[in-house]
């Protein structure tokens, strides 16, 4: 049988990897496809030409020509951006090839698109590299949990922003310092503030929850907070209540509608996930017939990503030949019947939140915050109020005498009631600064 070729368009930090992983396994990727696998040639920028000749690759500028080059079979897309990625796929799929994306911002904001594109085609476009690196959870999700109706899905989906959460915490590094050797690493984005302010995992929610609840890619529908937000006090206060703070992507199924959000979350410590530390990520998927599962590994990385391109290479050619109407549909589900679910507006959220109020530290102050709550019809799980201590934000003065931080767990209630109580108690007049939230999830 012909070999299959393969176009690389980009060899940076996950086309170096594919690469390798391609050429290195070679006997053993033609054992498992029955069919040779070669690297026909790679598009790539100036500073990609060095690693092309390092590899051995055949090296063009030109992504244009090589994705129309009637020689190449499958074309990988490991540049990243909007911009010629785009243009380059579609390109690729007109021409009829098969195409593997690691690209999450494109699968997330152009995948109605392309999906589109490529069933017109008859050709497949695989993109697990793009969420959780070499995890296969897409495959998870769409193959190995497709007799379940998915009830949510929770995943640390970001290897940067936990390396520099458990950097910071488990060795107070600083959050500059450890960004840099993430970067060095090839950890990070193109644009760091993507991995930082929660872009990234909002891409890779988007995909997941997609396929998890067969609905239309909404990118611009999930709520996304960073973690820039979070202050060592928060870290120290949660670890004292016996939770983590971990960044999470949350997509989950209500009787309303769905809830699509990535943001800090405290975690109940003796969860699995939250002993997920450095560029690992995981993501557990509950299931209404399997139950809770959960799947772990490396989320970024060289080879690692590497590794689910070439698992998407082996997947497309071994159903090279096949009819495209028995492949697994791109979004899990026939096209036809993605569903319009609606997704909810914040205010509809529904979760535990902990809270930290700055107040003056006199008789009466506790009462007047919690009468809110109980006004409100919110329970409360618990209240501490700490000793005064020097903390973010508190004035020298008022922090030296009479200022103290009063932390509040609330137990689920609806983020509206949560919106409503924080403006509330920020109009006391001992209260002395915006009162910090962050939602608290125990993945029951
Ligand atoms: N910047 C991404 C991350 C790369 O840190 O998770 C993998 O998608």
């Amino acid at each position: 049988m012909k070999p299959v070729k393969i176009g690389l368009l980009g060899l940076g930090t996950v086309g170096r990897g594919t690469a390798q992983i391609l050429q290195r396994n070679a006997a053993e990727l033609e054992r498992r496809c029955g069919r040779q696998i070669v690297i026909h040639s790679a598009a790539v920028r100036n500073a990609s030409k060095v690693a092309a000749e390092e590899l051995g690759i055949k090296s063009t500028s030109d992504g244009a020509a090589l994705v129309s080059d009637p020689e190449i079979d499958i074309v990988c897309e490991m540049m990243g951006g909007d911009q010629p990625a785009l243009e380059w796929v579609l390109s690729a799929i007109e021409h009829g090839k098969h195409v593997i994306t690691a690209n999450k911002a494109l699968i997330a904001v152009h995948g109605n698109e392309i999906f589109e594109a490529a069933r017109k085609a008859g050709v497949v476009v695989a993109f697990e590299p793009a969420v959780a690196g070499g995890i296969p959870v897409i495959k998870a999700i769409r193959e190995g949990l497709a007799a379940n109706q998915i009830q949510w899905v929770a995943g640390i989906i970001n290897g940067t922003g936990n390396f520099i959460l458990s950097e910071m915490a488990s060795k107070g590094r600083e959050f500059a310092d450890v960004l840099q050797e993430a970067q060095e690493l090839g950890y990070a984005e193109a644009d760091p503030t993507f991995d930082v302010e929660g872009i990234d995992a909002a891409h890779k929610l988007t995909i997941m929850a997609s396929i998890a609840f067969g609905i239309p890619l909404q990118f611009n529908r999930v709520f996304t907070e960073g973690i820039s937000k979070i202050s060592r006090e928060d870290v120290s206060y949660a670890e004292e209540l016996g939770y983590r703070i971990k960044h999470l992507g949350i997509a989950k199924k209500t009787d309303k509608g769905i809830e699509l959000r990535v943001h800090p979350t405290l975690i109940p410590h003796q969860r699995l996930i939250a002993n997920v530390n450095g560029v690992m990520n995981a993501v557990l998927v509950r299931g209404d017939a399997v139950g809770p599962t959960m799947y772990y590994g490396p989320g970024a990385g060289s080879e690692p990503t590497g590794s689910s391109v070439v698992a998407d290479i082996v997947d497309v050619v071994r159903v090279l030949d096949a009819d495209p109407v028995n492949q697994v549909p791109h979004l899990a589900f026939q096209a036809d019947v993605l569903s319009d679910v609606p997704i909810l507006e914040p205010a509809d959220f529904e979760s535990a939140y902990y809270l930290r109020v700055h107040a003056e530290d006199k008789p009466g102050v506790m009462a007047s915050i919690t009468s809110i709550f109980g006004q409100l019809g919110i329970s409360i799980e618990a209240i501490v109020q700490k000793e005064s201590s020097p903390g973010e934000g508190v004035s020298a003065q008022a922090d030296a005498n009479t200022v103290v931080p009063v932390i509040l767990l609330t137990r689920l209630v609806r983020e509206g009631l949560i919106q409503e109580a924080i403006a509330e108690i920020e109009k006391l007049d001992s209260v002395t600064q915006s009162v910090a939230m962050l939602r608290v999830e125990t993945l029951n």
